[in-house]
């Protein structure tokens, strides 16, 4: 027992006790580590615990940034479960909520210790999943920083807060498909007819250059359709030379591009890149054995307990995203949620959210046929994304899959 009790001791020192995660080259401490990844430990395989007291991490109602499409106690939720359960790694442990509230301040913060005058940009670049992990962050972070030392603003496909104090900001850049799309307004858009720029992404990516802290996500809608349409030639170019393609290969072209972008142009000596697997959707209840006409995740209240349960998410988009990923010379951590995401049938948004269009008195009788089974309630799943990510800011293991 006691020699057991020894070796958590030291498990859980251990982070602390490594030196700082090297750099791929090994030429120093990747920026923002503090240390390293027990080794061994990967923080995707473990279980869901139930934790009243650890959780929720912030209330619905005290963070202003959450968008009416996640407040689902606003919105008539009758259940709160979902709120209060905590992701436990097999094997080790994220570290304490407390340290990682503080450690939300310190992403801001550690460029004024080491003397660098210029404020840090935290930037998350994707679609409406990534959103709500942008959010879930500003919600986790927000307290904080004093009212008056802190904004919030959106233009166009750019949202922007701002802490002042510290010169810093943490942003999301709206594109699905991280290519320019057809779907690249951020409020008007629809997944259908899928359309892509062949050419490089020079519009979106102008706005990533400098960014400290990259965090990409794109899947959805990818999968939304088996075909892309790809557009070659320029704008101007009448002739409107469209290709389609298989969406997965698709997405390996542009996830390439993204890839080569970041050698060009990301210092990682300076800056980290991380990108955020595919989060499930919960839209057929025969998945988790439900075997009643319609289920889906609508009056879901609990995680799946099956350990064994896979979902349906695209085994060959996260081949692909993996394939491209370890060719690429700048480091990209891969934040890999996709699996612990997969046992919460529960933490869907469901019909409780801002509808933009009324639903009929057909679809009323019957909730399960509007339910959104693919966005998340906050609080919720995505500050386990949070976590996760912070995790492997702050402590980064040598293997970027782990
Ligand atoms: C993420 O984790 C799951 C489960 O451990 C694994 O099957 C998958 O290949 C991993 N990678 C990606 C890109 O999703």
């Amino acid at each position: 027992m006691k020699v057991l009790a020894v070796l958590a001791l030291v498990a859980a020192a251990a982070p602390f006790l490594r030196a700082a995660g090297q750099s791929e080259e090994g030429a120093g401490p990747l920026p923002f580590a503090v240390g390293a990844a027990p080794a061994g430990c990967d923080v995707a395989q473990g279980e869901w615990v139930r934790d009243d007291d650890a959780r929720p991490l912030y209330q619905e109602w005290e963070c202003p940034y959450i968008q009416p499409q996640l407040t689902c106690q606003a919105h008539g939720r009758p259940d709160k479960a979902y709120q209060s359960w905590r992701w436990q790694p097999r094997g080790c442990s994220l570290p304490r909520t407390r340290i990682m509230r503080g450690r939300a301040g310190a992403v801001l913060q550690r460029d004024a210790d080491a003397g660098d005058a210029a404020g840090k940009r935290m930037l998350f670049v994707g679609d409406s999943l990534n959103r709500g992990q942008y959010v879930s962050l500003l919600c986790l972070l927000h307290r904080a920083i004093p009212d008056g030392a802190k904004s919030f603003e959106t233009v166009d496909s750019l949202s922007i807060f701002r802490a002042r104090d510290y010169d810093a900001t943490i942003e999301f850049y709206w594109a699905p498909m991280l290519a320019e799309s057809n779907s690249d307004d951020a409020v008007v858009h629809s997944a259908d007819d899928r359309l892509i720029r062949g050419a490089p992404m020079d519009r979106h990516s102008s706005f990533w250059k400098g960014a400290d802290v990259l965090v990409f996500n794109s899947y959805l809608w990818w999968v939304a359709g088996d075909k892309t349409q790809i557009l070659r030639g320029a704008d101007n170019d009448p002739s409107k030379d469209i290709v389609e393609m298989k969406s997965e290969e698709a997405y390996r072209l542009v996830l390439y591009q993204v890839v080569r972008w970041l050698e060009r142009n990301v210092d990682a000596k300076k800056s980290r890149v991380f990108f955020v697997t595919a989060s499930p959707t919960h839209t057929e209840g025969k998945a988790w054995g439900d075997k009643a006409e319609g289920a889906n995740c609508y009056g879901q209240t609990s995680p799946i307990s099956d350990a064994s349960y896979r979902g349906s998410t695209s085994r060959e988009m996260m081949r692909v995203t993996e394939e491209v990923l370890a060719t690429s010379r700048v480091p990209v951590g891969l934040v890999n949620i996709t699996r612990l995401s997969e046992y919460r049938r529960d933490a869907h948004t469901q019909t409780y959210k801002k509808q933009w269009v009324e639903p009929t008195a057909e679809q009323r009788a019957d909730p399960r046929s509007y339910a959104d089974c693919t966005h998340w309630c906050l609080p919720g799943v995505p500050d386990t994304w949070n976590e996760l990510l912070y995790w492997k800011l702050f402590f980064p293991s040598n293997d970027q899959f782990l």
